[in-house]
């Protein structure tokens, strides 16, 4: 996609955010595709005639690593995953994992925020533009009310764990896909497990279908006590509406605050 040339500059920006372009990541724009290796200008003047000629040939084509076949990423994730020892190992073989293509267009990881050793721990689908930048999930609007959310049970990031299903920003914060989801499920799934909470909370459906292996949706599983087995045990696990959902939907927060004293009750049992 290439902009037309007698673009304004407002245009320009205009083109750029409906094509999904929503955040600088750095000062000066890089054209990845110049020649690589050209000389400078006055340095191409002095140059002989066949070196010249070599120049308006074609820069070579940078090959991008063939990307792996996704059945091929699951198993490399589920085999990377399982030899994490600690939460820190985990964090550190996500950092270096080259199978989700997500880690090519995001800013960096999204790991985790909270305290590890909670009781609780909450997991959404996927950062959005401010955790894409912050590097820390549920920093943005939807964070904000999820803060407000745990405090009206007297919780807050340093008694609950935070973490997402896809530790990368989609581009344009598009839904990621079954291939990207499942991909990454095996290092989630590890997560939970070297965490261990007590009580699970899947924030919205796709976080409650991936990690409950359910079908329904957040309107019928919602508020409703499922089992998470993480290998190590069976852990309680609810289901309720996301926050991006609630700041949409400013009505459903009256079922989300039901499940927050659900899981409360839970707690205290
Ligand atoms: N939505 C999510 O699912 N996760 C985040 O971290 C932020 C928004």
């Amino acid at each position: 996609m290439t902009p037309a040339p007698e673009m304004t500059a407002r245009e320009l920006l205009d083109f750029y955010l409906e094509a999904g372009v929503d955040a600088l990541v750095g000062e000066e724009a890089v054209d990845r595709f110049a020649a690589v290796d050209q000389p400078a200008p006055a340095a191409r003047a002095s140059l002989p005639a066949a070196a010249k000629a070599d120049m308006v040939r074609p820069a070579p084509t940078l090959q991008p690593a063939a990307p792996q076949a996704p059945d091929e990423a699951i198993m490399a994730a589920r085999e990377a995953a399982r030899t994490a020892a600690s939460l820190d190992e985990l964090r550190a073989i996500l950092e270096k994992f080259e199978g989700c293509a997500l880690k090519g267009s995001a800013t960096r990881m999204v790991f985790a925020d909270g305290n590890p050793a909670a009781k609780v721990m909450l997991v959404g689908e996927a950062p959005g533009r401010d955790e894409d930048i912050e590097g820390l999930p549920f920093v943005g609007r939807s964070g904000k009310l999820l803060d407000r959310m745990l405090a009206a049970i007297g919780l807050d990031r340093t008694s609950v764990y935070i973490a997402n299903v896809v530790p990368w920003r989609p581009p344009g914060n598009r839904t990621p896909t079954p291939q990207e989801t499942q991909i990454c499920l095996p290092f989630i799934t590890r997560q939970i497990e070297l965490a261990d909470p007590d009580i699970l909370v899947c924030l919205g459906g796709p976080s409650a279908q991936t990690l409950l292996n359910i079908k329904d949706g957040i309107t019928k599983t919602r508020g409703r006590w499922f089992t998470f087995n993480s290998g190590k045990r069976d852990i309680r696990a609810i289901p309720t509406f996301h926050p991006a959902f609630l700041l949409r939907s400013p009505l459903q927060k009256r079922f989300a605050w039901r499940d927050m004293l659900s899981v409360k009750k839970a707690l205290s049992e």
